[in-house]
């Protein structure tokens, strides 16, 4: 590694999210307006052989390790197994991943394990289709539960649940959460709703802490006992119910977990961010399509890096969200 990408802070950036669009097939209030949005042309996206590009450099000479793929809805993307295929061919690449809503899984799942994908996380915030409309504006819970069964059926390294917990939606569906991920043996993630809505409704009175879900979880299913994580960067705390279910609480607003930050991000429109709050990011895609080296494109993604803040501040007085919502920037 000839370029580790350590920051002023000393954290050092070892994984990579990328965003290979800003599209999706649903419009999650905490994410998307109703009607859509303006969504980047398609040549305005970084090509497949572009995002290798950068992937390799990041791999072979920043020391990145772990690629998780995100969207809007990456599954949209077409011909996304072809990208997979050349990700999973990179040697030092000893992580691959993607973050879908499973919409499209249960016709997906297959193609994309057999093409290299090892680690799946699928977002379900409610088995309801009343509740299910009402936060995703769309119909389709009944293809969610297809596609994680789909999933689970063709095999992946690791499956994981994730459920966005908000304040007045969340509470009364976490029982029912917790019964559906215990019957499939599946991990399940409760994550607290970050201000990252294109509405800017987002409020801190909106946020159901990790410590009433588990509040609730316990008052059910009896005493959680807290597993070891196994990585300090992972956003879960991860626990366990004494029938063996795995239940994860991602803390991120009570318990901020930017300290051992190792993340870095790729838009579907190639720029480098090097936070989800990030108030201004590192364009390189006209960079690259203008002919840049390795070695200024590395020059970029330093840059990037160098400028990160501490952490997302959304605790903080003057807090004011980052000027791109979560389906633009990529989970
Ligand atoms: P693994 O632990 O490797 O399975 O992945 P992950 O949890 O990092 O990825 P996933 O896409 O499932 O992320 C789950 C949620 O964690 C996201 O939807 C975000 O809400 C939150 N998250 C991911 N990355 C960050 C980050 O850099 N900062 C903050 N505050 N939250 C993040
Ligand atoms: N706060 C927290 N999580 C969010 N997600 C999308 N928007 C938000 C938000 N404002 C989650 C989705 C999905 C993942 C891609 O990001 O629920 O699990
Ligand atoms: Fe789509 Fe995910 Fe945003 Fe929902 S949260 S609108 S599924 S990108």
């Amino acid at each position: 590694v000839s370029m580790p990408l350590i920051d002023v802070f000393g954290r050092v950036h070892r994984s990579l999210r990328i965003s290979v669009t800003d599209r999706c097939n649903l419009r999650c209030f905490y994410c998307m307006p109703e009607t859509g949005a303006e969504f980047a042309p398609r040549e305005k996206l970084l090509t497949f052989e572009e995002i290798e590009r950068l992937v390799s450099l990041l791999v072979d000479r920043c020391g990145i390790h772990s690629v998780r793929i995100t969207g809007g809805e990456p599954l949209v993307r077409r011909d996304l197994d072809r990208l997979i295929k050349m990700l999973a061919a990179l040697d030092r690449l000893d992580d691959l991943s993607l973050t879908t809503n499973g919409l499209l899984l249960a016709e997906q799942a297959e193609r994309l394990r057999d093409s290299g994908l090892r680690r799946l996380n699928i977002s379900l915030d409610t088995v309801d289709e009343a509740t299910f409309l009402r936060i995703s504006r769309r119909k389709g819970i009944d293809q969610v539960i297809s596609g994680i069964d789909a999933a689970l059926r063709v095999g992946f390294d690791s499956i994981k649940l994730n459920t966005t917990a908000m304040k007045g939606i969340t509470q009364t569906e976490i029982v029912d959460l917790v019964r559906f991920a215990i019957e499939r043996d599946v991990e399940l993630r409760f994550i607290e709703f970050m201000a990252l809505d294109t509405d800017r409704a987002w409020q801190k009175a909106d946020v159901l802490s990790g410590d009433e879900i588990r509040a609730i979880i316990e008052s059910h299913f009896g005493k959680l006992t807290e597993r070891d994580r196994p990585h300090a960067s992972q956003p879960a705390e991860s626990f366990q119910l004494s029938g063996g279910a795995r239940i994860g609480l991602i803390r991120s607003v009570s318990v901020p977990f930017c300290n051992a930050c190792d993340r870095l991000r790729l838009t579907a429109d190639g720029a480098i961010r090097n936070c989800l709050f990030a108030q201004n990011e590192f364009p390189i895609r006209d960079k690259m399509r203008g002919g840049a080296s390795d070695e200024e494109l590395l020059d970029v993604i330093v840059t990037a890096v160098s400028a990160k803040a501490a952490g997302h501040g959304m605790n903080d007085v003057f807090f004011s969200p980052p000027d791109r919502p979560m389906y633009s920037i990529g989970g």
